[in-house]
């Protein structure tokens, strides 16, 4: 199988202006790139989804990892980490266990408790919660945590 497809840079994601990689078999080649002020680096993983077990996070985790992203879940819920290696989901979401039962034969997603893996993805996706506090505004301490913890494992553009 070939097929060419393209990352959409305008989806609210932090991502590099629209970039193309294309799908050989199950291995995607994704050549290193050099942008203006930065130096070519190269991964071994396509992309990370941060709080990748939530209800969120997993679908959109699936879906990558079905197209033939290398995709790489990080999540402190070891709980739902265990579930998903062993191929079950840990709330009902249509279709998701066949999807997932099929990323985990070819071997596109791999799940992760620590945040080390996140230096060798190309792409990063954040998506855990911003609790509302008492005035009903959303509060940003989850994602500033998830921050501190996971930027020494960036690399690449800063
Ligand atoms: N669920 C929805 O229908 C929906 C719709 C629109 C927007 N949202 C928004 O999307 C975001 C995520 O929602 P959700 O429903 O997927 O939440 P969720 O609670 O189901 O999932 C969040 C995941 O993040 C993980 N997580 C939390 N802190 C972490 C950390 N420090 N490092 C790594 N992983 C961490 C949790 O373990 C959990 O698995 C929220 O801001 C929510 O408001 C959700």
């Amino acid at each position: 199988m070939k097929c060419n497809f393209e990352l959409p840079a305008s989806n609210g994601c932090q991502l590099h202006p629209r970039q193309t990689c294309s799908i050989v078999g199950q291995q995607p080649i994704v050549e290193p790139e050099t942008l203006e002020g930065t130096v070519a680096v190269s991964f071994s993983r396509d992309v990370a989804v941060i709080g990748g077990c939530g209800h969120v996070g997993l679908p959109l985790a699936l879906t990558f990892a079905d197209s033939g992203l290398r995709t790489v879940i990080y999540d402190i819920n070891l709980r739902a980490v265990d579930e998903v290696r062993a191929g079950r989901m840990p709330f009902h979401e249509d279709g998701a266990e066949k999807m997932l039962g099929r990323v985990l034969l070819r071997e596109t997603l791999e799940l992760t408790t620590r945040p080390d893996p996140l230096s060798q993805c190309r792409y990063i996706v954040l998506i855990v919660g911003t609790p509302v506090d008492e005035h009903l505004n959303p509060t940003f301490s989850g994602i500033i945590k998830v921050l501190d913890a996971c930027l020494t494992y960036a690399k690449g553009k800063r």
